[in-house]
């Protein structure tokens, strides 16, 4: 089928694994050992019903929200993502552009293949971009990185994950390593390098190969204080997997401001659980982390009934990981803004049918939760 018959992100999956090359599937679609917590992540959606509520006007419907104090169309931004290149030309750049066209938030992986400047260069008047961080071993980088990052004006807060200090076992990247030999890698291997960048040895597998400098020693009191030394821009944490980790994270309220719960898309602690499984842990146990920072998650997403499910569990807005470079894959920019309006429609038509007119009704009445609670 072609892009425009494409009607769900999975859709939009089959098309692109049609049309990548096998070294960009065996890099993206990879996750750690068994691809349990990546399954997962999948189904747990499916575990979650939805309490619509009828007689009632949904003649308006309005999706937008705000990320971090900034307005946003939609309730969904773009996980970071390192190689986007792999996929298309277009790149992280094309992501930025589709992303323009619905307010999106792109959050920029610090393994992006274009430069910073490059991916916000066409950025339009109001759209938000975040900046990951993997803390690299050799902290002159980082602090290089984060120098060029501070100055560009569309770039509103920093990203900083932790849940890969090192990558998990992906064995269909390791399998791929022999067509993972040339990298056009750009930020973190060489921070001064032009958009050809530098070539990295994928022997291993690219993911290995991304993340031969990072930093192993990061910790709650040595690396915030370092972090801050080096930007003022807000800083949210990525990769949060308990109710202990979030609530430790609001205790450093308001240097951080938000967290993503992410597993990683299942590419790091194979078994750790789907961020919805956190998010309620985080109801239960840390109700109170709500009023301290914004909570994110990713991994899963696939229809706009996932959307809905967790921003009626208390999330702000939801990330994407794969599916943007699926887009990509598929058709380029236009595969992105296309996946982004199949999504945006699916999200619309899922309020309307629950009856709700605003992101700011949605909540907890509207979801049975019971298949996934714990005793
Ligand atoms: C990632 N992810 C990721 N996360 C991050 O903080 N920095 C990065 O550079 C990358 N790179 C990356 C590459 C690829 C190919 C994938 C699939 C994922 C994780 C990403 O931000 C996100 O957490 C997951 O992808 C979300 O799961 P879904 O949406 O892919 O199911």
């Amino acid at each position: 089928s072609t892009l425009q018959e494409c009607l769900s992100l999975d859709d939009i999956e089959t098309l692109a694994t049609k049309q990548m090359s096998a070294k960009a599937w065996s890099y993206y679609f990879s996750a750690s050992d068994d691809l349990l917590s990546k399954k997962l992540n999948n189904a747990v959606y499916q575990d979650i019903l939805l309490r619509p509520r009828i007689f009632k006007d949904c003649t308006r419907c309005d999706t937008s929200t705000q990320i971090l104090g900034h307005k946003t169309k939609i309730p969904l931004f773009v996980s970071p993502a390192a190689m986007a290149r792999l996929a298309h030309p277009d790149g992280e750049h094309g992501i930025a552009q589709a992303c323009a066209s619905f307010g999106a938030v792109q959050i920029i992986s610090n393994n992006a293949s274009q430069t910073p400047e490059q991916i916000c260069a066409d950025a339009q008047p109001g759209q938000i971009f975040g900046w990951q961080l993997y803390v690299q071993q050799d902290r002159a980088k980082s602090e290089k990185l984060l120098a060029r990052v501070n100055k560009i004006p569309s770039i509103k807060f920093i990203c900083l994950t932790l849940d890969a200090p090192v990558p998990g076992k992906r064995e269909h990247d390791i399998r791929g390593k022999k067509v993972g030999a040339k990298l056009p890698v750009t930020s973190s291997v060489a921070p001064d390098a032009d958009a050809q960048g530098t070539v990295v040895d994928g022997a291993g597998g690219v993911g290995k190969a991304l993340f031969a400098g990072t930093a192993p020693d990061l910790t709650w009191t040595t690396t915030l204080p370092w972090l801050r030394q080096h930007t003022s821009l807000p800083i949210i944490l990525k990769g949060l997997q308990t109710h202990e980790d979030a609530a430790l994270a609001a205790q450093h309220s308001p240097m951080i401001r938000g967290i993503i719960l992410s597993n990683h898309g299942g590419r790091a602690m194979d078994t750790a659980p789907p961020s919805l499984h956190t998010l309620m842990e985080i109801r239960q146990f840390s109700p109170h982390v709500f009023q301290k920072l914004e909570i994110f998650l990713d991994g899963g997403i696939r229809r706009g009934t996932d959307v809905v499910k967790a921003l009626c569990l208390g999330a702000t807005a939801v990330g994407i990981g794969r599916a943007p470079l699926y887009g990509l894959a598929a058709g380029g920019k236009e595969g992105v803004a296309h996946l982004l309006d199949i999504l945006v429609k699916e999200v619309e038509t899922a309020m309307r049918l629950l009856g709700c007119e605003s992101v700011d009704e949605l909540g907890p009445q509207f979801v049975n939760t019971r298949r996934v609670e714990r005793d």
